[in-house]
């Protein structure tokens, strides 16, 4: 082996790292050096910047574990959980795209009736949300099931409320495809700002909020799962979401209702939201030719 020097040096490594026997490991381990070494040959880092970098690291690190992501935060920001995504949930045109799960999904949500109320005295404006769940064809997928979950009016998920159960529930579409939901408006929400990431985000100019939203994980037999939200057209922060996570199909009114007969067909004195959205699921066969 030459001895190593400025100019070697990434040949070194990346001789070195191709040493493994599993092929996609070596692609991802060479593929890694080769841009770390681009990156540092880029920016030439001082060697207290690198160990700035190393300390960062280590306390997004430290600061990660079941209850709290700074790992995942990390990518979140960076753009890579949403690239991630996407690559991994490439679909017709036709059909619902996918966006970020994040930190806030927990299993064995109560099972609501078509129409039940999700926010069962939470805080926030009153708002029903209507649809069908169709497959690429425009046939209605009965029975699919919907895993929804939100903020409430204040920006709380259960996790920050503290209540068990808070502001999610499970629906099921009827035998026509058809769901409606009733809940309050979610609002905008930062992304927590209290760790190494927030540290770095207030040494930029990044807005660190995310547009207001509702998540909803779709599932039927046959088709492939979709993990998504629906956000409010116009939030102030809908084209600076600091997850990367707005894509224009999944952008909705919130259309204000003065009150009135609402779409469960109870009468209401105070103004409401209405929002209308067709989820489109392509069949399990269909996901796995794509990808
Ligand atoms: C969320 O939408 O719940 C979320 C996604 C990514 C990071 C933080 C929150
Ligand atoms: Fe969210």
């Amino acid at each position: 082996m030459p001895y190593v020097t400025e100019e070697n040096l990434t040949d070194l490594a990346l001789e070195r790292w191709s040493n493994i026997p599993d092929p996609r490991l070596r692609q991802v381990m060479t593929a890694l050096i080769k841009h770390l070494h681009a990156f540092v040959r880029e920016i030439e880092p001082t060697t207290p910047e690198w160990f700035m970098a190393i300390d960062w690291l280590t306390r997004v690190g430290k600061m990660s574990d079941e209850k709290r992501q700074e790992m995942i935060l990390t990518s979140d920001v960076f753009g890579v959980s949403m690239l991630v995504d996407a690559i991994n949930n490439r679909a017709p045109g036709g059909a619902t795209p996918s966006t970020v799960e994040g930190p806030f999904h927990v299993q064995g949500s109560p099972q609501l009736a078509d129409g039940a109320d999700l926010a069962k005295g939470a805080p926030g404006i009153l708002t029903f949300c209507t649809g069908t769940v169709r497959d690429l064809d425009g046939k209605p997928v009965g029975g699919a099931v919907l895993d929804l979950w939100q903020t409430d009016g204040d920006g709380l998920y259960e996790a920050q409320h503290g209540s068990e159960g808070y502001m999610r529930g499970i629906y099921r579409t009827n035998p026509d495809g058809t769901y409606t939901i009733r809940t309050v408006a979610p609002i905008g929400y930062t992304v927590p700002m209290d760790g190494p990431v927030g540290e770095l985000m207030e040494k930029t100019r990044i807005s660190h909020f995310r547009p207001a939203h509702i998540h909803f994980a779709i599932s039927a037999p046959g088709y492939k799962p979709v993990t998504t939200h629906l956000f409010q057209r116009d939030d102030e922060y809908i084209e600076t979401d600091v997850v990367f996570g707005v894509k224009e199909k999944l952008i909705v009114d919130f259309v204000k209702k003065p009150g009135g007969k609402t779409p469960t067909g109870e009468t209401v004195s105070t103004p409401f939201y209405e929002i209308k959205y067709d989820f489109v699921l392509q069949k399990a066969a269909t996901a796995q030719k794509a990808a």
